[in-house]
């Protein structure tokens, strides 16, 4: 075994405590924001079964084919996977609870998810997403109020520079008679399709589109839209999200080519880029998936969901300049001497019980030392005690920025401590 120091995973990070701050306060806003469109939270495992990612994700893409953290329990051999992404869990867990069936449900989660990807700025291992998910709704509305409700969270994270490409995957009919287009289309073009496409020619090549390879651009440009298979229906959905989004004053871009990466969609798809984050500027994607439920084993029913990345959401904050406050402490005690310990320990509580963040000092050392400690912890006032303080049940409070020390029975401390850091 080598001694060297033992480090992180690649692709996974430790979230320091500076950034951690900043990571809380997002999630506190997200929840808020959440909360005020009535969605609800639920929390499912971190390892499913690997065949609920593969019947729901799709055997032919990308996250299956190559990214997933997938093990045996070497303990009952069950096939299992760290999850790559919320949906497929979200809808399982609801399916099991029987949660769909007496209403529709609003849902959302956060943490973690895992895929085996190249590590760079903005793509991670381990990454966190805010996912919802809205169970039971067929309607245009509830597609648009999803995209609505992102970009009020842009507003209130003061994000400027993020657009919304719009899309839709049509129905089922349409797809398969765009598919049998598609095939036969690049089929007669197959020596253009370099290795992935040509594997992918049969298999799925809706995701032909989805190529970055420059060789293969304008054969994909001319390739046959799926816009011109839609039936009514998809195309009367598409267009009253449209209205909706245009009452709303949401700019958007039709990107007839946004298939998404993961098989499940139907109808409207949409992603929120930003160009202030290179290669990785996805921040939020989602659509709807009317086949899901159906297809993890539940009576069919619509769905429509969207799941942002929040490593990518607080880089872009990063970009704009967003710095926090540090974690406020208001009160730093320090104490020297026995009795006046034990009095340090009980005013500290006593503190707290009115609301008051406390830094006990622990470890002893010199009034001097302590003092230094207090001015580095950012504490708004100190709260000092000796022996003879102790004796008299007193303490003398600093106002760290400057003023008078003043000494206070204990009972006159909150009250003091509260005048001085106002
Ligand atoms: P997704 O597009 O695969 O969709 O991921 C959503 C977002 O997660 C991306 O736009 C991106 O911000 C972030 N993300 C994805 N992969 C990484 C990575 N390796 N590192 C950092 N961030 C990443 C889904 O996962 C669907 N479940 C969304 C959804 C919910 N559709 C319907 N409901």
């Amino acid at each position: 075994m080598s001694d060297a120091t033992l480090q992180a995973v690649r692709g996974m990070n430790d979230i320091l405590p500076d950034e951690a701050e900043l990571w809380l306060w997002f999630e506190e806003v997200a929840r808020d924001w959440l909360h005020s469109y009535g969605y609800r939270n639920i929390r499912m495992p971190l390892v499913e079964p690997t065949a609920l990612f593969k019947r729901a994700i799709g055997e032919v893409t990308d996250i299956v084919e190559k990214e997933m953290y997938s093990f045996e329990d070497s303990l009952n051999g069950d096939e299992l996977t760290l999850r790559p992404e919320g949906t497929a869990s979200c809808v399982r867990a609801v399916l099991q609870h029987n949660l769909l069936y007496n209403a529709p449900q609003r849902l959302y989660y956060s943490g973690q998810m895992f895929r085996h990807e190249r590590p760079q700025k903005g793509r991670y291992r381990q990454f966190h997403q805010f996912g919802v998910e809205a169970l039971g709704f067929a309607g245009p509305d509830i597609d648009a109020e999803q995209i609505l409700m992102c970009a009020r969270l842009w507003q209130k994270l003061g994000l400027r520079d993020v657009s919304l490409q719009l899309n839709t995957l049509g129905d089922s009919a349409a797809r398969h008679s765009h598919r049998a287009k598609l095939i036969a289309y690049f089929g007669k073009h197959q020596e253009s399709l370099d290795a992935d496409a040509t594997r992918r020619l049969h298999s799925n090549p809706l995701r032909i589109l989805d190529s970055k390879n420059p060789a293969m651009q304008d054969l994909i440009a001319a390739a046959p839209k799926l816009m011109d298979e839609l039936g009514d229906d998809a195309l009367r959905h598409f267009d009253e999200v449209q209205a909706i989004l245009k009452r709303h004053d949401v700019p958007y871009r039709i990107n007839p080519r946004l298939v998404r990466g993961l098989d499940y969609y139907n109808r409207t798809v949409f992603e929120w880029e930003t160009t202030q984050l290179g290669a990785q500027g996805a921040i939020c994607a989602g659509g709807r998936y009317d086949g899901l439920v159906e297809l993890i084993g539940g009576k069919p029913a619509p769905a429509t969901g969207f799941a942002m990345g929040v490593e990518r959401l607080l880089a872009l904050l990063h970009e704009n300049g967003m710095a926090l406050p540090r974690q406020e402490v208001d009160v730093y005690v320090v104490h020297q001497g026995e009795l006046a310990g034990r009095l340090a320990g009980k005013v500290a509580e006593l503190m707290r019980d009115n609301n008051l963040r406390v830094l006990l000092h622990c470890g002893g050392g010199s009034f001097k030392s302590q003092m230094k400690r207090a001015d580095a912890s950012g504490a708004r006032a100190a709260v000092i005690i000796g022996d003879d303080e102790a004796q008299a049940n007193e303490v003398s409070v600093k106002p760290m920025q400057g003023g008078e020390q003043k000494r206070v029975s204990v009972e006159n401390l909150t009250a003091t401590v509260n005048q001085f850091i106002k």
